[in-house]
């Protein structure tokens, strides 16, 4: 049993408001006992009863439950911070050689490794990731996580079309070893399978009717893809399935919506599609470093939240250019500004923890600090530089602590994260 001491925050709902209290709890000397890998008792310290447990003081840090990043790329570490293309050309100059690379499987596990570590040290105790084409790279990617016992979301993603020869897989072949690494790792440990077509562009009408069985034979799996990122992406698409109205009409027409669909980007939307979206539960992922990066467009995030629209916050590694989420709190801040939308720092923190956990449907597991719930806990330090510790001098409220962490926080701020009750840094 150990007892982390330490300032607790933890969300209950959606913050409606910058000072919406109730929406929230925080307690200046709170507790956490965990056990078994499960948060077991959360409260005041001088409530909890500490006995037989090992305590580790984390005062004066906040204790938050571990950050949730609902879209990004394990294959494209070394995509990062790479120059001057938009999608399409950035997609075939950089990222696709990337992905060749996963064939071999030592290079597949070497980038697991450094992807894992990557996502703790910023405080990421779930990611949701497209692996590459090469089922070893799923397997790199789900063997690593559960060495370290990570609540993981990931697949192989399914391209048959548009993309060089060493990265296709056929309708057939796609199909079979999904089928296959769903049977592997679906519901083994922690791990949770998504079924992957990248997006309309690499998949053949036959591949997206295979996703469609995959998606109707398993449906406690998630589907993600890539949903109107970019305008030549857009125009492209519509000129592959001409038979369509819109980008959203094409998933639609394949069975591909619904509760666990998470679909990336969903910038440039008809009001038609952001109805669609709403009526089957489906997910927008908003991926604001890789938007500003990419150069793709501005997510309209107050106008899908108001128009009830399940939306969830994402790095998108490597079009995104920080494995922070702090880092892509404060760019989705930006991008909310330049469209004079606000985000009050409780909302970007609920985000970040229980609204992308029921984004994904498992806030019982994670993305809070119930007791009952999974013992992956971050540990947060708002004066971790120099310049953050001399704006906390002028700091007087937990709001403007949040946003003190968001604007200039990123992987120095964490100062611990545990999964499932260990120790991780
Ligand atoms: N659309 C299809 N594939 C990708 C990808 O790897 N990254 C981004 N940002 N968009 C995509
Ligand atoms: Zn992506």
């Amino acid at each position: 049993m150990k007892l982390l001491r330490g300032r607790l925050l933890d969300f209950r709902d959606m913050p409606q408001s910058a000072d919406d209290t109730a929406a929230l709890t925080y307690i200046e000397d709170g507790a956490l006992l965990l056990d078994g890998g499960r948060i077991v008792a959360a409260g005041a310290f001088d409530d909890i009863d500490a006995r037989g447990a090992e305590v580790i003081d984390h005062r004066p840090h906040l204790l938050m439950a571990g950050f949730i990043d609902t879209h990004n790329h394990f294959p494209q570490m070394q995509v990062i911070g790479s120059y001057g293309a938009q999608l399409l050309d950035w997609l075939n100059t950089y990222t696709f050689p990337e992905e060749m690379k996963f064939v071999d499987p030592d290079h597949a596990a070497r980038i697991a490794t450094a992807y894992f570590d990557e996502m703790l040290r910023n405080g990421t105790t779930t990611p949701v990731a497209y692996c590459s084409v090469h089922p070893s790279s799923v397997e790199a990617y789900f063997t690593e996580a559960a060495r370290r016992n990570i609540r993981a979301i990931g697949g192989k993603v399914l391209m048959d079309r548009n993309a060089p020869g060493g990265l296709l897989d056929t309708a057939q072949s796609g199909y079979d070893d999904s089928r296959a690494l769903i049977e592997k790792w679906h519901g083994r440990g922690r791990a949770h399978y998504a079924i992957t077509p990248r997006f309309a562009i690499t998949s053949t009408p036959a591949q997206l009717e295979a996703a469609q069985a995959l998606v109707a034979e398993n449906p406690d799996c998630y589907m993600q893809t890539h949903l109107s990122e970019n305008r030549d992406e857009i125009a492209y698409t519509m000129e592959l399935y001409p038979e369509h109205s819109d980008y959203l009409g094409i998933y639609e027409h394949y069975g591909l919506l619904g509760q666990k669909a998470l679909l990336g980007h969903s910038i440039h939307l008809s009001e038609r599609e952001r109805g669609v979206m709403r009526d089957t539960g489906s997910v927008a992922v908003f991926c604001p470093t890789s938007n500003l990066f990419i150069g793709s467009g501005l997510f309209d995030e107050g106008g899908m939240r108001r128009e009830g629209v399940r939306i969830a916050l994402a790095t998108d590694i490597g079009g995104g250019t920080s494995y922070s989420m702090l880092r892509t709190m404060d760019e989705a801040y930006k991008v909310c500004q330049l469209q004079g939308q606000n985000l009050p720092p409780p909302l970007a923190f609920y985000m970040l923890t229980l609204g992308n956990a029921r984004a994904l449907g498992l806030e019982a597991e994670i993305g809070t600090l119930i007791a009952g719930s999974e013992a992956d806990v971050v540990v947060l330090d708002a004066r971790a530089t120099p310049a953050m510790a001399l704006r906390m001098e002028t700091a007087t409220t937990l709001a403007e602590e949040l946003f003190v962490l968001q604007t200039l926080g990123d992987d120095r701020s964490v100062k611990q994260t545990y999964v499932a009750g260990e120790a991780m840094l």
